[in-house]
């Protein structure tokens, strides 16, 4: 070949390479001039919240930690003051969109060098990891000489004033003006009818009907304040079941009343199962709540609850029903309930029925802890692993909802067993393995 035209097409293919280069380079943030980086962590959505509604009054976006990790390396933070929302979750873990940041940070050796910081770190004073998460983000970025610019604020269940004042300490350090938190708006709620779901139970537990027009009907989660006599009122969330043991839908919530091992009862459920009396007011408000998020397209359900966990499962299949009918859609959804006693605790039994009755549950599974055997919810799966793996097939998405340690850790154990680590990973990465505990 002619050396001249070889020169000039080699000269030719380096610039179409380049050209591709300069295509396929990382694009940048619009804000990533911006000296200010707003960053969350939030597993169940509220710093979500808090960091969205934050981000237009500083002018700049909220990005979760996993997310702006995935396109810029941790050495992007030098030079610039970045304010952090983080929850705790697990026992004293960051939240799963944060989870490979951590790992990142914990790991960097290279110093953040003039990088000054905020940090908001939600938690709740009855985990005994108390916002754990937001103390090791500010472990490792002191750690690598990042310096902070107000100190850490650690808020207690979303507890309002310390969120304003942590608020008002970063305005003041950069001249702005940021109105009242970013919350969701109080509401007054009168407290219809309450019933005994299980009269000669030793755990009593009740049903509640609320009345508060002011919440949306597809609120997943509310949170109620609670009075105290001498102390701070102090606030408590409860799922919404959006279903009556009668089958009639509203603001319906199931609340056991808990008992401390020293014998005291919980404040949150003595009082909306004690004090308050039918007809009484109570202050609550709908909060965000993506453990319980409806999937995005009609899918078969499979929801596995225990105790008061009931309350979260069947909200999600009244709110599930209202968007995808399952008739309609010819969805099979699976419910397997796990209780105490099979004579005294067999809450929502017509109800539950009913439903099946009707189409909206393919498959009903009751189990019982003092039963003969005793049961466990999770011991549903194992018996009906054929199910489990067919409707796996099929799409089918999984609830669990209840305490983390009971049904929690209970179903995931059993899940990966039957399932293998790798197909529980793969399932949460696709948005179908859900926890809705507490
Ligand atoms: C399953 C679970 C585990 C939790 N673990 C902790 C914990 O270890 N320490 C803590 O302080 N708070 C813990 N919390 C409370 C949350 O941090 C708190 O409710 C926070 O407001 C949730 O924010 P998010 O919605 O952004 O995730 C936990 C909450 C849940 C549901």
């Amino acid at each position: 070949m002619n050396p001249t035209l070889a020169y000039l097409l080699i000269a030719v293919q380096t610039l179409a390479w380049l050209l591709w280069l300069w295509h396929h380079r990382p694009q940048q943030d619009t804000d990533d001039n911006n000296p200010l980086l707003l960053l969350y962590a939030s597993q169940g959505g509220q710093a979500e919240t808090l960091a969205q509604t934050l981000a237009p009054q500083l002018g700049i976006t909220a990005h979760n930690l996993d997310a702006w990790h995935a396109r810029h390396p941790l050495k992007a933070l030098n030079h610039k003051t970045l304010i952090f929302i983080a929850s705790t979750t697990g026992e004293g873990a960051p939240p799963d969109n944060a989870v490979r940041f951590t790992r990142t940070l914990c790991k960097q050796t290279v110093p953040l060098t003039n990088t000054r910081y905020h940090l908001l770190a939600l938690g709740d004073k009855r985990y005994p990891h108390y916002c754990a998460y937001g103390h090791t983000l500010d472990r490792e970025l002191k750690r690598l000489g990042a310096e902070a610019a107000s100190p850490i604020a650690t808020v207690d269940n979303l507890d309002p004033q310390t969120i304003a004042y942590w608020q008002q300490q970063l305005a003041a350090a950069h001249g702005l003006t940021i109105s009242t938190p970013a919350e969701a708006p109080y509401h007054n709620a009168i407290l219809r009818t309450r019933i005994l779901l299980n009269p000669d139970s030793a755990q009593p537990i009740y049903h509640l009907r609320l009345d508060c027009p002011a919440i949306p009907a597809d609120t997943a989660l509310i949170e109620i304040t609670i009075p105290q006599p001498h102390e701070q009122e102090i606030r408590r969330q409860y799922s919404v079941a959006a279903i009556a043991p009668d089958g009639s839908r509203g603001l319906d919530l199931i609340v056991r009343l808990q008992t401390h091992r020293d014998g005291t009862p919980g404040p949150g459920s003595a009082y909306l199962t004690q004090t308050l009396t039918a007809g009484d007011t109570l202050r609550i408000r709908a909060l965000t709540h993506h453990p319980a998020d409806l999937p995005a397209e009609p899918r078969p359900l499979i929801l596995i609850a225990s105790g008061s966990g009931l309350a979260g499962i069947l909200g999600i299949l009244t709110r599930m029903e209202a968007h995808y009918p399952a008739r309609e859609h010819g969805l099979k959804h699976w419910l397997i309930y796990g209780e105490r006693h099979p004579e005294h605790d067999r809450i929502y039994a017509s109800c539950l029925e009913k439903q099946r009755e009707d189409g909206i549950l393919a498959w009903l599974d009751r189990t019982y802890s003092q039963g003969n055997p005793p049961q466990y919810a999770q011991h549903i799966l194992e018996t009906q692993q054929e199910r489990l793996l067919s409707q796996l097939e099929v799409g089918a998405v999984i609830y669990i909802c209840g305490s983390a340690d009971k049904i929690g850790t209970g179903t995931i154990d059993t899940l990966r067993q039957l399932l293998g680590e790798k197909t529980c990973d793969h399932l949460t990465k696709e948005g179908r393995l859900h926890f809705d505990t507490f």
